[in-house]
């Protein structure tokens, strides 16, 4: 069995971090969130993993290599434009032969893993698996309606009237009967070949289709929220470690690391948190739900269910709360007259200022 991980798209819902970063390299809890889909697939069992990247590419492979520190031989395949998922799928043709395969989607994160559903379907092996969540806004996902006895009936992606509460998780397991279903796929509305619609022509043609209901917690980790929920759910089951220094006027609570040569001087920081490599934080209080990347500097300010990443300063800026903060970010309080912001934002930056 091999495992296609899809790593194009364009990021729009996380601009402007992903005008330089792909989306699925934004870390959470201290490492990128595809890594976490790239760790749940060999867990499983899978190292033949090949890897779709568009325009981003570059970054992922400098992030994923040859995938040998994960255990894993990766293969880079090229879709030129973002045309969707089953494109996506037209394009490892090839290299996936007639193996079966799971297609994960690199922006999810599944809590525990897909070891579980990777070994029920090898056990059962219908033509196709899917994974359903219950989620509050079905109408944001490929909404899957199933009968009395579980069997698949009807897809839709982002249905403006959805017929359940059960999302499409971007988890999929085939075997190569897929290809005829992707070879058969038209462009949708948004004008991409859906992998929803894959989906829908084997039901319809009479194959079988599995649907596997989880309650792990998952994420499409396509939105500032979301990505503030995934970090702080991986918080929670933290390792606490100190490698840095944290100094006699400081304290430390809850599930904390603190990695090395990481500097803690006359602060509070409140787990689950983790502290970068080399960051400083300094006369500062860090809150629970935080990820501060490496070489950092919080001075004088207060920063909580946050992800700040490398080489951002936040100096006496008051109280930063459900922020994602990207590189090289400065954030400075300053007291000046007229009492104003004064701003350098990239595009398609938020900011909500407290006034
Ligand atoms: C894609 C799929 C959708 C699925 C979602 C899960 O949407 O088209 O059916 O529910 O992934 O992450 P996209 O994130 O590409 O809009």
């Amino acid at each position: 069995m091999k495992a296609l991980v899809l790593a194009g798209g364009t990021g729009s819902r996380l601009w402007p971090l992903t005008h330089t970063t792909a989306k699925q390299l934004v870390p959470v809890g201290g490492q990128p969130v595809l890594f976490y889909g790239i760790q749940a697939i060999v867990e499983a069992g899978i190292t033949d993993i090949g890897v779709v990247i568009g325009s981003t590419g570059d970054g992922i492979r400098a992030a994923l290599g040859d995938g040998s520190r994960f255990g894993a031989r990766v293969t880079y395949l090229r879709q030129e434009r973002p045309l969707g998922l089953a494109h996506a799928v037209r394009v490892a043709r090839a290299w996936l032969g007639d193996d079966d395969f799971v297609m994960y989607l690199g922006d999810n994160f599944v809590i525990g893993g897909i070891s579980d559903v990777v070994r029920a379907f090898r056990a059962e092996r219908p033509d196709a698996g899917i994974l359903v969540t219950r989620v509050p806004d079905p109408s944001l996902f490929g909404v899957v309606e199933l009968d009395e006895a579980g069997r698949v009936v009807r897809l839709e992606e982002k249905p403006d009237c959805p017929r359940s509460d059960l999302a499409l998780v971007g988890v999929y397991l085939f075997t190569s009967a897929i290809h005829e279903a992707v070879a058969a796929c038209t462009p949708s509305a948004r004008g991409e070949l859906e992998i929803t619609d894959a989906v829908q022509w084997l039901v319809d043609h009479g194959r079988t289709v599995g649907a596997t209901t989880i309650t792990g917690y998952w994420k499409d980790t396509g939105n500032v929220a979301d990505m503030l929920e995934v970090n702080r759910c991986v918080l929670e089951g933290l390792s606490p470690e100190i490698a840095g220094s944290v100094d006699a006027a400081s304290e430390v609570v809850g599930r904390v690391r603190i990695e090395k040569g990481a500097r803690v001087e006359r602060s509070r920081i409140v787990g689950p948190a983790v502290i970068g490599a080399d960051t400083v934080i300094r006369d500062s209080y860090i809150g629970p739900s935080t990820s501060i990347d490496a070489n950092c500097a919080v001075y004088g300010s207060e920063v909580m269910f946050s992800i700040v990443l490398r080489d951002s300063r936040i100096e006496h800026a008051g109280r930063v709360e459900s922020s994602l903060i990207g590189r090289s970010v400065r954030i400075v309080g300053t007291v000046r007259t007229p009492h104003a912001h004064r701003l350098v934002l990239g595009d398609h930056s938020r900011i909500e200022v407290a006034v």
